[in-house]
C-alpha cells in the first residue's frame, strides 16, 4: 500500500491513467522477418530494390547495411531479389511475444534489498519506479531518490543520487541515461544492474567502496518514459518521445538529436516530424530535453563537475566517443579516452566473450547533431562523454528485441567494463 502510494505521487493520475494497455492499437508484427542488407556503401542501390516493399526500417542506416522488417506477405518476393542478408528475427512478433511476457514485480519488504530476479525478464514503466524507490529504500543513508521534471505527457523523469564516505555531493559526478531511445529496453536493465551493484557491493568489493568514496553517481534509468511506456502499449518499435508538432499529424522528437548544441549542423538529423531522428522545431524544444538540460547545468555547476557521462542505447556493440556533429573532430583528451575505451572494451569480453567496439562516433556509426555526448563534451565540460550501444551486434540475430535470458549476461558484462572505468579514469 505505502509502495502503491509512493507510484502515484512520483507519476501522478495521468501516468496511471495511460499505462493501462491499450491493445486494440498495438501494431502487430507477426509474421515479420528482419534482414540485415549489406549495402557495400551503395544503400541507394539497394533502397531502389526495396521499392514497392511494405519495409518497416528496423534501425538506422549505417554505411554498410539497413536492417529492415519485412510483412510476411512479401518474404519470397523479397528473397528473390537475391541480395546479401542475413535474418535477425524468423518471426518478429514471436520475439515480440517471448519477450513480453514480464514477471509479475511485487516489490519488497520494508528495507530490504530487492532480488536479482528482476534481471530475469523485462518490466513496465510503474514497476521500473518500484524498482528504484525499493532500492534506495534498502540504502537510505547513502543514497535518495530525485526527479528532474515531467515528460511530455506528465510522468516523472526520475534518478538515483548514490554516494560515499565523503557525504553527498561531494565528489565529481558520474551520470548515466538509460532508455533515450523507448525501443532499447536493455538499457534500463543494464544501468539498474550498475546500481544494484554500487549499492550492494560497497561493503564486500574494495573497488566498490573506491569508486563509490571518489564519485557522486547520478542515474536515470529511463528518461523517455512517454516513449517506453508506448513501446509496451502500442508499437515495440517506437523510438522518439510522444509530442505532437502543429502543422504534422506525425508525433515524436529524437531526444537524441535536439540537444542545444550543434543542433543547427546539417546531416546528423532530420527535419520532418515524421522522420526517426526529427531533431524538433528549435534546439532543446523537448520537455525531456529542457529537465535533462537543466539538471546537467546544476552538476556541470555545482563545483566538482562530471567525470563521466554515459548515454546507454541498443544495439550494435559499440563504445562511442565524442564527437557526432564531424566526423574529423576528436576531444581534446582523445588519446586519453581511446586508451580507456579499448581497455574498457577488453574487461567487457571477459565474462563472456562480447566484442565491442570502440571509437569516435561519427567515424565509427554515423553523423549526429544535438546528441547528448556532444553536448555533455564541450558544453557540460564532461572529462569523458560516452554513448554505449549495448547487445545484440545484430549480425547473428537480434536487434532491440533482445532475449529475456541475455539480460543479465548484458548487464554482467558491463558491469565488469564499469568497475574497471570508474577505478581507472
Ligand atoms: N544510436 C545512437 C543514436 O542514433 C547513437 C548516437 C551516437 N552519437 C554520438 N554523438 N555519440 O542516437
Ligand atoms: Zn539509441
Amino acid at each position: 500500500m505505502k509502495l502503491l502510494a509512493a507510484v502515484a505521487v512520483l507519476l501522478g493520475p495521468l501516468a496511471l491513467a495511460t499505462a493501462v494497455p491499450q491493445l486494440e492499437h498495438r501494431v502487430s508484427y507477426d509474421g515479420y522477418r528482419v534482414y540485415r542488407i549489406a549495402t557495400h556503401h551503395n544503400a541507394a542501390s539497394v533502397k531502389a530494390q526495396l521499392k514497392g516493399f511494405a519495409t518497416v526500417p528496423f534501425n538506422l542506416d549505417t554505411d554498410e547495411h539497413l536492417d529492415v522488417a519485412i510483412p510476411p506477405g512479401q518474404i519470397s518476393a523479397f528473397e528473390s531479389l537475391g541480395l546479401e542478408t542475413e535474418v535477425m528475427h524468423e518471426d518478429l512478433g514471436a520475439d515480440i511475444a517471448e519477450e513480453g511476457s514480464f514477471a509479475a514485480y511485487r516489490g519488497v519488504e520494508a528495507q530490504a534489498v530487492p532480488s536479482l530476479t528482476w534481471f530475469d525478464s523485462y518490466h513496465s514503466y510503474n514497476d521500473h519506479v518500484q524498482y528504484f524507490n525499493d532500492l534506495q529504500a534498502a540504502f537510505p543513508q547513502n543514497s535518495e531518490i530525485f526527479t528532474i521534471g515531467n515528460s511530455y505527457q506528465g510522468r516523472s523523469i526520475f534518478g538515483i543520487h548514490i554516494w560515499g564516505s565523503g557525504g553527498k555531493g561531494s565528489k565529481p559526478a558520474v551520470y548515466f541515461h538509460g532508455t533515450v531511445h523507448a525501443r532499447e529496453w536493455i538499457t534500463a536493465k543494464v544501468v539498474e544492474y550498475i546500481t544494484y551493484n554500487l549499492l550492494t557491493q560497497y561493503d564486500n568489493d574494495t573497488t566498490v567502496r573506491a569508486v563509490r568514496d571518489s564519485y557522486d553517481f547520478y542515474i536515470l534509468p529511463v528518461v523517455n518514459p512517454d516513449g517506453f511506456v508506448y513501446t509496451q502499449t502500442n508499437d515495440r518499435l517506437w523510438r522518439k518521445n510522444r509530442q505532437p508538432r502543429s502543422g504534422s499529424s506525425c508525433v515524436g522528437t529524437d531526444n537524441n538529436r535536439n540537444w542545444p548544441y550543434m543542433w543547427n549542423v546539417s546531416g546528423g538529423a532530420s527535419t520532418n516530424p515524421c522522420a526517426e531522428t526529427y531533431k524538433g522545431q528549435a534546439a532543446g524544444d523537448t520537455p525531456e530535453n529542457q529537465a535533462l538540460v537543466a539538471f546537467s547545468q546544476k552538476l556541470r555547476n555545482q563545483g566538482n563537475g562530471i567525470r563521466l557521462y554515459i548515454d546507454w542505447h541498443s544495439y550494435g556493440q559499440y563504445i562511442l566517443l565524442p564527437y557526432g556533429y564531424n566526423c574529423q573532430a576528436r576531444a581534446a583528451n582523445h588519446a586519453r579516452q581511446t586508451t580507456l575505451a579499448s581497455a574498457v572494451a577488453a574487461r567487457i569480453a571477459q565474462p563472456y566473450g562480447t566484442r565491442f567496439t570502440y571509437g569516435p562516433s561519427c567515424s565509427t556509426l554515423y553523423a549526429t547533431t544535438g546528441s547528448s555526448v556532444d553536448y555533455m563534451t564541450d558544453v557540460a565540460n564532461a572529462t569523458y562523454a560516452w554513448t554505449i550501444e549495448l547487445r545484440p551486434t545484430g549480425s547473428g540475430g537480434g536487434g532491440f528485441v533482445l532475449p529475456p535470458a541475455q539480460i543479465l549476461p548484458s548487464a554482467v558484462e558491463q558491469w565488469e567494463g564499469m568497475k574497471y572505468l570508474l577505478a581507472t579514469m
